[in-house]
Protein backbone atom coordinates (compact mmCIF):
# COMPACT_ATOMS: atom_id res chain seq x y z
CA UNK A 1 0.00 0.00 0.00
CA UNK A 2 1.48 3.41 -0.84
CA UNK A 3 1.97 6.02 2.27
CA UNK A 4 -1.41 7.97 1.71
CA UNK A 5 -3.79 4.81 1.06
CA UNK A 6 -1.83 3.53 4.84
CA UNK A 7 -2.96 6.95 6.12
CA UNK A 8 -6.65 6.72 4.75
CA UNK A 9 -6.86 3.21 5.96
CA UNK A 10 -5.46 4.44 9.41
CA UNK A 11 -8.04 7.45 9.80
CA UNK A 12 -11.06 5.12 8.69
CA UNK A 13 -9.79 2.65 11.60
CA UNK A 14 -9.75 5.50 13.68
CA UNK A 15 -13.06 6.92 12.88
CA UNK A 16 -14.69 3.48 13.26
CA UNK A 17 -13.20 3.18 16.89
CA UNK A 18 -14.20 6.86 17.68
CA UNK A 19 -18.07 5.32 16.58
CA UNK A 20 -18.13 1.98 18.11
CA UNK A 21 -17.04 3.22 21.42
CA UNK A 22 -19.32 6.37 21.65
CA UNK A 23 -21.84 4.30 20.62
CA UNK A 24 -21.40 1.78 23.13
CA UNK A 25 -21.39 -0.86 20.91
CA UNK A 26 -17.99 -2.60 22.90
CA UNK A 27 -16.46 -3.80 26.08
CA UNK A 28 -14.26 -1.29 27.75
CA UNK A 29 -11.82 -4.24 27.95
CA UNK A 30 -11.83 -7.55 26.47
CA UNK A 31 -10.16 -9.65 28.62
CA UNK A 32 -10.48 -12.75 26.65
CA UNK A 33 -8.41 -11.84 24.17
CA UNK A 34 -5.70 -10.55 26.54
CA UNK A 35 -3.79 -13.57 26.84
CA UNK A 36 -3.58 -13.57 23.22
CA UNK A 37 -0.97 -10.25 23.15
CA UNK A 38 1.77 -11.88 23.54
CA UNK A 39 1.38 -15.18 21.35
CA UNK A 40 0.20 -12.39 18.62
CA UNK A 41 3.38 -9.97 18.97
CA UNK A 42 5.51 -12.64 18.24
CA UNK A 43 4.43 -12.53 14.65
CA UNK A 44 7.07 -12.02 12.78
CA UNK A 45 6.64 -10.11 9.00
CA UNK A 46 5.77 -6.78 8.15
CA UNK A 47 2.34 -7.43 7.56
CA UNK A 48 1.57 -9.12 10.50
CA UNK A 49 2.63 -5.88 12.04
CA UNK A 50 0.28 -4.11 10.03
CA UNK A 51 -3.00 -6.65 11.21
CA UNK A 52 -1.58 -6.39 14.91
CA UNK A 53 -2.02 -2.48 14.62
CA UNK A 54 -5.66 -3.29 13.45
CA UNK A 55 -6.17 -4.93 16.50
CA UNK A 56 -4.67 -2.67 18.77
CA UNK A 57 -7.29 -0.16 19.06
CA UNK A 58 -9.84 -3.14 19.63
CA UNK A 59 -7.57 -5.20 21.91
CA UNK A 60 -6.68 -1.97 24.16
CA UNK A 61 -8.56 -0.30 27.09
CA UNK A 62 -10.98 2.13 25.62
CA UNK A 63 -10.52 5.30 27.86
CA UNK A 64 -12.83 7.29 25.83
CA UNK A 65 -15.91 4.52 26.40
CA UNK A 66 -19.12 5.74 27.74
CA UNK A 67 -18.35 3.40 30.93
CA UNK A 68 -14.34 4.01 31.26
CA UNK A 69 -14.77 5.30 35.12
CA UNK A 70 -10.99 3.62 36.04
CA UNK A 71 -8.77 6.42 36.14
CA UNK A 72 -8.62 10.60 36.08
CA UNK A 73 -8.76 10.88 32.77
CA UNK A 74 -11.66 9.60 30.20
CA UNK A 75 -13.93 11.05 27.25
CA UNK A 76 -12.06 12.49 24.20
CA UNK A 77 -12.15 15.82 23.40
CA UNK A 78 -12.70 15.82 19.52
CA UNK A 79 -11.50 19.37 18.55
CA UNK A 80 -7.93 18.00 20.93
CA UNK A 81 -7.69 15.11 19.72
CA UNK A 82 -7.57 16.14 16.03
CA UNK A 83 -5.13 19.08 16.76
CA UNK A 84 -3.07 16.29 18.24
CA UNK A 85 -3.07 14.77 14.93
CA UNK A 86 -1.73 18.01 13.00
CA UNK A 87 0.88 18.39 15.94
CA UNK A 88 2.17 15.03 15.86
CA UNK A 89 2.33 14.64 12.15
CA UNK A 90 3.93 17.91 12.30
CA UNK A 91 6.77 16.51 14.44
CA UNK A 92 8.46 19.87 15.63
CA UNK A 93 9.94 19.93 19.17
CA UNK A 94 8.56 23.31 21.09
CA UNK A 95 11.37 24.31 22.45
CA UNK A 96 12.77 27.14 19.84
CA UNK A 97 10.53 29.20 18.02
CA UNK A 98 12.46 29.73 15.24
CA UNK A 99 11.53 25.22 14.71
CA UNK A 100 7.80 25.94 16.06
CA UNK A 101 6.46 29.30 15.40
CA UNK A 102 2.94 28.24 15.90
CA UNK A 103 3.31 25.49 18.48
CA UNK A 104 5.23 27.79 20.64
CA UNK A 105 2.71 30.95 20.35
CA UNK A 106 -0.63 28.51 20.62
CA UNK A 107 1.46 27.47 23.83
CA UNK A 108 1.82 30.60 25.49
CA UNK A 109 -1.71 31.49 24.78
CA UNK A 110 -2.79 28.53 26.18
CA UNK A 111 -0.79 29.21 29.25
CA UNK A 112 -1.60 32.46 29.34
CA UNK A 113 -5.45 31.83 29.04
CA UNK A 114 -5.05 28.78 32.09
CA UNK A 115 -2.61 31.45 34.27
CA UNK A 116 -5.69 34.05 33.72
CA UNK A 117 -8.60 31.63 34.82
CA UNK A 118 -6.02 30.49 37.97
CA UNK A 119 -5.93 34.53 38.95
CA UNK A 120 -1.90 34.36 37.98
CA UNK A 121 -2.46 36.92 34.89
CA UNK A 122 0.90 38.18 35.88
CA UNK A 123 2.35 34.84 35.78
CA UNK A 124 4.35 32.20 34.25
CA UNK A 125 3.58 29.01 32.98
CA UNK A 126 4.40 25.97 30.47
CA UNK A 127 3.36 22.51 29.74
CA UNK A 128 4.80 19.59 31.04
CA UNK A 129 4.46 15.68 30.48
CA UNK A 130 2.34 15.13 33.78
CA UNK A 131 1.28 16.44 36.86
CA UNK A 132 3.78 14.56 38.71
CA UNK A 133 6.57 16.35 36.58
CA UNK A 134 4.67 19.65 37.70
CA UNK A 135 4.40 19.12 40.57
CA UNK A 136 8.01 18.23 40.64
CA UNK A 137 9.48 21.43 38.99
CA UNK A 138 7.09 23.80 41.17
CA UNK A 139 9.27 21.90 43.83
CA UNK A 140 12.49 22.82 42.13
CA UNK A 141 11.57 26.19 41.85
CA UNK A 142 11.06 26.24 44.88
CA UNK A 143 14.06 24.95 46.41
CA UNK A 144 16.05 27.12 43.67
CA UNK A 145 14.67 30.29 45.01
CA UNK A 146 15.53 29.18 48.87
CA UNK A 147 18.80 28.76 47.89
CA UNK A 148 20.33 29.97 44.92
CA UNK A 149 23.47 28.48 45.13
CA UNK A 150 22.11 24.31 45.03
CA UNK A 151 21.71 24.89 41.32
CA UNK A 152 25.88 24.56 40.75
CA UNK A 153 26.71 23.50 44.16
CA UNK A 154 24.03 21.14 44.76
CA UNK A 155 22.03 20.57 47.71
CA UNK A 156 24.07 20.71 51.13
CA UNK A 157 21.66 21.10 53.45
CA UNK A 158 18.10 18.86 55.00
CA UNK A 159 15.61 20.63 53.10
CA UNK A 160 11.64 19.66 54.68
CA UNK A 161 8.33 19.79 52.89
CA UNK A 162 5.05 19.45 53.98
CA UNK A 163 2.18 17.62 52.22
CA UNK A 164 -1.20 15.98 53.30
CA UNK A 165 -1.36 12.25 54.19
CA UNK A 166 -3.61 11.57 51.21
CA UNK A 167 -1.60 13.94 48.88
CA UNK A 168 -0.27 12.34 45.57
CA UNK A 169 2.40 10.26 45.79
CA UNK A 170 4.10 12.28 43.17
CA UNK A 171 5.64 14.59 45.96
CA UNK A 172 7.97 11.81 47.29
CA UNK A 173 9.30 10.92 43.71
CA UNK A 174 9.85 14.92 43.43
CA UNK A 175 11.70 14.64 46.71
CA UNK A 176 13.72 11.80 45.62
CA UNK A 177 14.51 13.39 42.10
CA UNK A 178 15.50 16.43 43.43
CA UNK A 179 17.96 15.00 46.15
CA UNK A 180 15.84 15.98 49.09
CA UNK A 181 14.62 12.56 50.16
CA UNK A 182 11.66 10.80 50.80
CA UNK A 183 11.97 10.91 54.67
CA UNK A 184 11.76 14.82 54.40
CA UNK A 185 8.55 15.00 53.19
CA UNK A 186 6.66 15.39 56.28
CA UNK A 187 3.06 13.72 56.15
CA UNK A 188 0.24 15.89 58.16
CA UNK A 189 -3.28 14.73 59.29
CA UNK A 190 -6.46 14.64 57.33
CA UNK A 191 -9.92 14.97 58.67
CA UNK A 192 -12.34 12.21 57.76
CA UNK A 193 -12.89 13.74 54.30
CA UNK A 194 -9.40 13.29 53.23
CA UNK A 195 -8.52 17.57 53.59
CA UNK A 196 -5.37 18.69 55.62
CA UNK A 197 -6.01 19.29 58.94
CA UNK A 198 -4.28 23.04 59.05
CA UNK A 199 -3.69 23.33 63.15
CA UNK A 200 -1.38 20.24 62.51
CA UNK A 201 0.07 21.71 59.52
CA UNK A 202 0.94 24.19 61.77
CA UNK A 203 2.20 22.30 64.49
CA UNK A 204 4.46 19.83 62.62
CA UNK A 205 6.04 23.07 60.67
CA UNK A 206 7.23 24.72 64.24
CA UNK A 207 8.20 21.14 65.83
CA UNK A 208 10.09 20.46 62.81
CA UNK A 209 13.61 20.04 63.51
CA UNK A 210 16.59 19.37 61.94
CA UNK A 211 15.97 20.94 58.60
CA UNK A 212 14.78 24.19 56.83
CA UNK A 213 10.89 24.09 56.00
CA UNK A 214 10.73 25.22 52.18
CA UNK A 215 7.44 24.17 50.98
CA UNK A 216 3.73 23.47 51.55
CA UNK A 217 2.10 21.10 48.85
CA UNK A 218 -1.84 21.55 49.42
CA UNK A 219 -3.99 19.39 47.25
CA UNK A 220 -7.31 20.72 45.22
CA UNK A 221 -8.90 17.51 44.88
CA UNK A 222 -6.97 14.15 46.20
CA UNK A 223 -6.62 10.91 43.93
CA UNK A 224 -8.67 9.18 46.28
CA UNK A 225 -11.24 11.04 48.11
CA UNK A 226 -11.36 14.21 45.41
CA UNK A 227 -10.60 16.40 48.52
CA UNK A 228 -9.77 19.95 48.45
CA UNK A 229 -7.31 21.15 51.31
CA UNK A 230 -8.57 24.09 53.11
CA UNK A 231 -6.92 26.68 50.99
CA UNK A 232 -7.04 29.66 53.24
CA UNK A 233 -6.24 28.42 56.23
CA UNK A 234 -3.21 27.26 54.61
CA UNK A 235 -2.40 29.94 52.81
CA UNK A 236 -2.10 31.78 56.17
CA UNK A 237 0.02 29.15 57.72
CA UNK A 238 2.46 29.18 54.46
CA UNK A 239 2.66 33.00 54.93
CA UNK A 240 3.48 33.00 59.11
CA UNK A 241 6.06 30.96 58.01
CA UNK A 242 7.09 32.30 54.71
CA UNK A 243 6.85 28.93 52.49
CA UNK A 244 6.62 27.84 49.26
CA UNK A 245 2.89 27.28 48.63
CA UNK A 246 2.09 24.93 45.84
CA UNK A 247 -1.42 23.58 45.03
CA UNK A 248 -1.78 20.40 43.23
CA UNK A 249 -4.59 20.65 41.43
CA UNK A 250 -4.06 18.32 38.87
CA UNK A 251 -7.67 17.50 38.88
CA UNK A 252 -9.49 20.00 41.26
CA UNK A 253 -8.01 22.98 39.53
CA UNK A 254 -10.69 22.56 36.55
CA UNK A 255 -13.24 23.88 38.92
CA UNK A 256 -11.72 27.13 38.04
CA UNK A 257 -13.22 26.89 34.51
CA UNK A 258 -16.82 27.49 35.96
CA UNK A 259 -18.19 30.84 37.63
CA UNK A 260 -20.57 29.04 39.49
CA UNK A 261 -18.05 26.23 41.09
CA UNK A 262 -14.73 28.16 41.12
CA UNK A 263 -15.62 29.04 44.75
CA UNK A 264 -14.76 26.04 45.99
CA UNK A 265 -11.50 26.74 45.69
CA UNK A 266 -10.79 29.81 47.45
CA UNK A 267 -7.53 30.67 48.42
CA UNK A 268 -5.60 29.27 45.33
CA UNK A 269 -5.03 32.47 44.39
CA UNK A 270 -2.36 32.67 47.28
CA UNK A 271 -0.76 29.83 45.91
CA UNK A 272 2.96 30.43 44.58
CA UNK A 273 2.31 28.01 41.98
CA UNK A 274 -0.19 25.32 40.47
CA UNK A 275 -0.56 22.10 38.92
CA UNK A 276 -3.23 21.29 36.51
CA UNK A 277 -4.05 18.74 33.80
CA UNK A 278 -5.64 19.25 31.03
CA UNK A 279 -5.73 15.73 30.39
CA UNK A 280 -7.91 15.13 33.56
CA UNK A 281 -10.95 16.86 33.60
CA UNK A 282 -10.61 19.16 30.77
CA UNK A 283 -10.43 15.89 28.10
CA UNK A 284 -7.27 16.83 26.40
CA UNK A 285 -5.79 13.68 25.61
CA UNK A 286 -2.77 12.84 27.21
CA UNK A 287 0.03 14.40 27.91
CA UNK A 288 -0.82 18.12 29.03
CA UNK A 289 -0.17 19.05 32.16
CA UNK A 290 0.23 22.69 32.92
CA UNK A 291 2.78 24.07 35.50
CA UNK A 292 1.97 27.49 36.75
CA UNK A 293 3.55 30.34 38.64
CA UNK A 294 2.19 33.72 40.22
CA UNK A 295 5.53 35.16 39.53
CA UNK A 296 7.47 35.31 36.63
CA UNK A 297 11.32 34.46 36.48
CA UNK A 298 11.61 31.40 38.52
CA UNK A 299 11.72 29.09 35.96
CA UNK A 300 14.62 30.65 33.98
CA UNK A 301 16.49 31.33 37.02
CA UNK A 302 15.79 27.66 38.31
CA UNK A 303 16.73 25.78 35.04
CA UNK A 304 18.52 27.51 32.49
CA UNK A 305 21.95 28.87 31.88
CA UNK A 306 23.81 25.59 30.57
CA UNK A 307 21.69 25.06 27.09
CA UNK A 308 24.66 24.56 23.94
CA UNK A 309 24.43 26.83 21.42
CA UNK A 310 23.86 24.32 19.20
CA UNK A 311 20.17 24.99 19.85
CA UNK A 312 19.48 28.81 20.42
CA UNK A 313 20.69 30.11 17.42
CA UNK A 314 18.71 32.83 18.04
CA UNK A 315 17.97 32.84 21.32
CA UNK A 316 14.46 35.01 22.15
CA UNK A 317 12.20 34.97 25.09
CA UNK A 318 9.56 32.77 22.99
CA UNK A 319 11.97 29.51 23.57
CA UNK A 320 10.22 27.64 25.92
CA UNK A 321 13.22 25.48 25.91
CA UNK A 322 15.86 28.03 27.74
CA UNK A 323 13.73 27.53 30.71
CA UNK A 324 12.52 23.40 30.36
CA UNK A 325 13.97 20.50 31.46
CA UNK A 326 13.39 19.07 28.70
CA UNK A 327 15.08 19.34 25.13
CA UNK A 328 12.78 17.56 22.79
CA UNK A 329 9.23 19.38 23.69
CA UNK A 330 6.12 17.86 22.58
CA UNK A 331 3.61 20.67 21.05
CA UNK A 332 1.18 19.92 23.10
CA UNK A 333 -0.20 23.72 23.34
CA UNK A 334 -1.64 22.85 20.35
CA UNK A 335 -4.49 20.75 21.23
CA UNK A 336 -5.08 22.79 24.82
CA UNK A 337 -5.02 25.79 22.34
CA UNK A 338 -7.66 23.91 20.09
CA UNK A 339 -9.57 22.93 23.12
CA UNK A 340 -10.03 26.52 24.70
CA UNK A 341 -10.78 27.95 21.27
CA UNK A 342 -13.23 25.21 20.40
CA UNK A 343 -15.21 25.07 23.42
CA UNK A 344 -14.85 28.61 24.80
CA UNK A 345 -15.24 29.66 28.67
CA UNK A 346 -19.28 28.70 28.20
CA UNK A 347 -18.36 25.26 26.47
CA UNK A 348 -15.61 24.38 29.44
CA UNK A 349 -18.13 25.69 32.36
CA UNK A 350 -20.68 23.28 31.02
CA UNK A 351 -18.35 20.71 30.59
CA UNK A 352 -17.19 21.04 33.84
CA UNK A 353 -20.72 21.70 35.36
CA UNK A 354 -22.06 18.39 33.48
CA UNK A 355 -19.25 15.99 34.91
CA UNK A 356 -20.15 17.09 38.47
CA UNK A 357 -23.91 16.53 38.24
CA UNK A 358 -22.81 13.03 36.58
CA UNK A 359 -20.65 12.64 40.27
CA UNK A 360 -23.98 13.84 42.09
CA UNK A 361 -26.15 11.88 40.48
CA UNK A 362 -24.33 9.14 41.31
CA UNK A 363 -23.84 9.60 44.83
CA UNK A 364 -28.12 9.94 44.98
CA UNK A 365 -28.35 6.83 43.32
CA UNK A 366 -26.06 5.28 45.83
CA UNK A 367 -27.88 6.64 48.98
CA UNK A 368 -31.23 5.02 47.61
CA UNK A 369 -29.55 1.50 47.39
CA UNK A 370 -29.53 -0.28 50.65
CA UNK A 371 -26.97 -2.30 49.97
CA UNK A 372 -24.52 0.47 48.88
CA UNK A 373 -22.73 2.59 50.97
CA UNK A 374 -21.46 6.10 50.23
CA UNK A 375 -18.44 6.54 52.20
CA UNK A 376 -17.15 10.32 49.96
CA UNK A 377 -18.84 12.01 47.35
CA UNK A 378 -17.39 15.94 47.63
CA UNK A 379 -19.74 18.13 45.88
CA UNK A 380 -16.68 19.63 44.03
CA UNK A 381 -15.38 15.90 43.07
CA UNK A 382 -15.87 14.10 39.72
CA UNK A 383 -16.04 11.03 41.20
CA UNK A 384 -17.32 9.39 44.33
CA UNK A 385 -16.53 6.33 46.89
CA UNK A 386 -18.77 3.73 48.13
CA UNK A 387 -18.84 0.35 48.95
CA UNK A 388 -21.24 -2.57 48.00
CA UNK A 389 -22.03 -3.14 52.43
CA UNK A 390 -24.98 -5.90 52.84
CA UNK A 391 -24.72 -5.67 56.39
CA UNK A 392 -23.56 -2.21 57.57
CA UNK A 393 -23.89 -3.11 61.65
CA UNK A 394 -22.04 -5.85 61.01
CA UNK A 395 -19.16 -4.17 59.10
CA UNK A 396 -17.28 -2.70 62.76
CA UNK A 397 -15.01 -5.82 63.97
CA UNK A 398 -11.85 -6.14 62.34
CA UNK A 399 -12.77 -9.75 60.72
CA UNK A 400 -15.91 -8.52 58.95
CA UNK A 401 -14.13 -5.51 57.75
CA UNK A 402 -11.60 -7.66 56.23
CA UNK A 403 -14.56 -9.59 54.51
CA UNK A 404 -16.09 -6.68 53.19
CA UNK A 405 -12.93 -5.30 51.70
CA UNK A 406 -12.12 -8.64 50.00
CA UNK A 407 -15.95 -8.50 48.85
CA UNK A 408 -15.54 -5.29 47.34
CA UNK A 409 -12.12 -5.86 45.34
CA UNK A 410 -13.85 -9.01 44.09
CA UNK A 411 -16.66 -7.43 42.93
CA UNK A 412 -14.56 -4.81 40.96
CA UNK A 413 -12.56 -7.81 39.92
CA UNK A 414 -15.69 -9.16 38.11
CA UNK A 415 -16.35 -6.02 36.76
CA UNK A 416 -12.98 -6.15 35.37
CA UNK A 417 -13.47 -9.48 34.10
CA UNK A 418 -17.09 -8.46 32.12
CA UNK A 419 -15.61 -5.61 30.65
CA UNK A 420 -18.56 -3.35 30.37
CA UNK A 421 -17.36 -0.99 32.70
CA UNK A 422 -14.08 -0.10 34.11
CA UNK A 423 -14.06 1.57 37.28
CA UNK A 424 -11.41 1.66 39.94
CA UNK A 425 -10.59 1.13 43.83
CA UNK A 426 -8.37 2.30 46.46
CA UNK A 427 -8.45 2.42 50.46
CA UNK A 428 -9.96 4.64 52.54
CA UNK A 429 -8.48 4.57 56.08
CA UNK A 430 -8.94 0.94 56.21
CA UNK A 431 -11.58 0.63 54.25
CA UNK A 432 -11.86 -0.53 50.58
CA UNK A 433 -14.17 1.90 48.28
CA UNK A 434 -14.84 2.00 44.43
CA UNK A 435 -14.36 4.22 43.13
CA UNK A 436 -15.47 5.84 39.85
CA UNK A 437 -14.64 8.76 38.41
CA UNK A 438 -17.34 10.83 35.88
CA UNK A 439 -14.71 12.33 33.35
CA UNK A 440 -16.66 11.67 30.12
CA UNK A 441 -19.21 14.36 28.54
CA UNK A 442 -20.95 11.31 26.33
CA UNK A 443 -21.80 9.38 29.91
CA UNK A 444 -25.31 9.19 30.53
CA UNK A 445 -27.35 8.81 33.91
CA UNK A 446 -28.69 5.61 32.15
CA UNK A 447 -25.25 4.74 32.01
CA UNK A 448 -24.43 5.45 35.40
CA UNK A 449 -27.82 3.45 36.72
CA UNK A 450 -26.27 0.57 34.33
CA UNK A 451 -23.25 0.22 36.66
CA UNK A 452 -24.66 0.61 39.66
CA UNK A 453 -28.04 -2.42 39.14
CA UNK A 454 -24.41 -4.42 38.15
CA UNK A 455 -22.86 -3.81 41.00
CA UNK A 456 -25.38 -4.98 43.14
CA UNK A 457 -26.25 -7.62 40.73
CA UNK A 458 -22.42 -8.83 41.64
CA UNK A 459 -22.58 -8.07 45.44
CA UNK A 460 -25.84 -10.11 45.48
CA UNK A 461 -24.32 -12.92 43.93
CA UNK A 462 -20.66 -12.91 45.62
CA UNK A 463 -21.86 -11.97 49.07
CA UNK A 464 -20.93 -14.82 51.80
CA UNK A 465 -21.28 -12.09 54.98
C1 LIG B 1 -3.90 14.83 42.78
C2 LIG B 1 -2.98 14.31 41.73
N1 LIG B 1 -1.82 14.92 41.51
C3 LIG B 1 -0.95 14.50 40.58
C4 LIG B 1 -1.25 13.40 39.81
C5 LIG B 1 -0.26 12.93 38.80
O1 LIG B 1 -0.67 13.34 37.55
P1 LIG B 1 -0.10 12.64 36.23
O2 LIG B 1 -0.77 11.31 36.17
O3 LIG B 1 -0.52 13.57 35.15
O4 LIG B 1 1.37 12.54 36.39
C6 LIG B 1 -2.45 12.72 39.99
C7 LIG B 1 -2.77 11.55 39.19
O5 LIG B 1 -3.82 10.99 39.24
C8 LIG B 1 -3.34 13.18 40.98
O6 LIG B 1 -4.49 12.57 41.23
Amino acid sequence: MKNRDRLMWAFGEIANYVDLFSKQKCKVIDHQKSGEIQKMLSLQSSEDAWKILKSYLQMSVKSGHRHFFNQLYGGLEMSALIAEFFSIVNNVSTATYEMSPLSTQMERIAVQKMLGFAGMKRGEGMIVPGGSYANMFSMLVARNRLLAKCKGAGLRQRLLLFVSASAHYSFERAANTLGIGTNNVIKVATDDEGRMIPEDLNEKIEKARGGTAFYIGATAGTTVEGAIDPLIEIAKIARKHRLWLHVDGAIGASLLLSPKRKKELQGIASADSLTWDAHKAMGVPLTCSLILFKKKGGMRSAVGGSEGDYLFHHPRQDDIGTHSLQCGRRADGVKLWMLLKVLGERGLALRVEYLLSLAAYAAARVKQEQKLQLLLAHEHAFGICFRYNPNRSESKTARKLKQLNQLNIQIREEVVKEGKFLLNYASIKGSVVLRPMFLNPLTTKADIDEMIDKILDLGRKLAKI
